[in-house]
């Protein structure tokens, strides 16, 4: 073996040796011990327990293995759960009615309508049906502005703010890094530039997004510090893409078919964990990254909406 490439192999293994896998299962369950405990003290002053809606309408089935999980690990907090399984027919006005009916009961905290919703309703108008202040999701306009204006009072959307709670738990430093946010959706891409650019202890970075247009991908992805994305492309970052030590949060999670599997699939990040792991210093596995930290943030909103309609 030539000295370079031996240099080069002792090089990769300290690199990977010096590698942390963001643990989304741990740091997901210590936010929700600490959820747990904060709730008990409520429950012992004689309060009921905060109650968390989610309406799925359809069968798709990744949206259902989601509702079956924001409910199991609701009930695992204490909390009330009530999923609501409408079928693909229901109109959008049946489903206007049934949010407004949840809007208007007070022992209810949190409402949720997984998306993607079938093509005949319109989405947005159901967002907007909600009330802000049981917008769980963040998606409500009222919500999306005040993250906007870094008023601290509303919702912020789940998987955004599970990447921040991330990022805290590890102590990430973010400030006045290169942060490139690599999608520009209203549920994660946007609000998460919104967020990485805020005045905030985790927030402070420069931040550049990249979308379907951006032209030269590798000229913003290698100047990244950190790198954050969600485009649900499965694999799309390579190593070459990726700069030495960046930090590297990947939001994707496609299913890939696969006959020999007895669900029939797995799953997949936007990154290609097993190049992309040897260049980064801090990286997101998928399953176990992102995921679960998207679930203990949804947890996370549906308590303070709680502790909001108690007071
Ligand atoms: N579909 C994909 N992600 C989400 C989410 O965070 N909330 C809802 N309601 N639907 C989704």
């Amino acid at each position: 073996m030539t000295k370079l490439s031996i240099n080069h192999k002792i090089s990769v293994i300290l690199q990977y040796k010096n590698m942390v896998i963001l643990d989304g299962k741990t740091t997901a369950q210590s936010i929700k011990d600490q959820i747990q405990k904060d709730l008990q003290a409520y429950l012992d002053k004689g309060h009921r327990r905060p109650h968390l809606v989610a309406i799925l309408v359809g069968e798709d089935g990744a949206s259902r293995t989601y509702v079956d999980s924001k409910e199991r690990n609701a009930k695992a907090l204490g909390f009330e759960s009530t999923v609501l399984r409408l079928p693909e027919t229901t109109t959008e006005e049946a489903l206007i009615a049934c949010v407004q009916a949840f809007n208007q009961d007070a022992d209810i905290d949190g409402i949720i309508v997984q998306s993607p919703l079938p093509k005949h309703i319109n989405e947005n108008l159901i967002t907007q049906t909600i009330l802000a202040s049981k917008d769980v999701d963040g998606f409500h306009d009222v919500n999306m502005g005040k993250l906007a204006k870094g008023d601290e009072s509303g919702f912020i959307s789940a998987t955004p703010m599970g990447v921040m709670m991330m990022l805290k738990a590890y102590n990430i430093d973010t400030q006045g890094k290169h942060c490139v946010v690599i999608g520009r959706s209203n549920i994660v891409g946007r609000p998460m530039s919104l967020l990485m650019s805020a005045n905030s202890r985790y927030g402070n970075a420069t931040v550049t997004i990249c979308h379907s247009k951006t032209q030269n991908l590798s000229d913003y992805t290698l100047s990244a510090d950190i790198l954050i994305v969600a485009i649900g492309k499965p694999s799309c970052i390579t190593a070459d893409m990726v700069k030495p030590n960046a930090v590297v949060i990947d939001v994707g999670i496609s299913r890939i078919d696969d006959a020999n599997r007895k669900s029939g699939f797995y799953l997949r990040g936007d990154v290609d964990f097993e190049q992309v792991q040897h260049k980064a210093a801090y990286i997101t596995p998928v399953p176990g990254g992102v995921g679960l930290m998207t679930i203990a943030a949804l947890l996370s909103n549906t308590f303070k909406a709680y502790k909001q309609h108690i007071s």
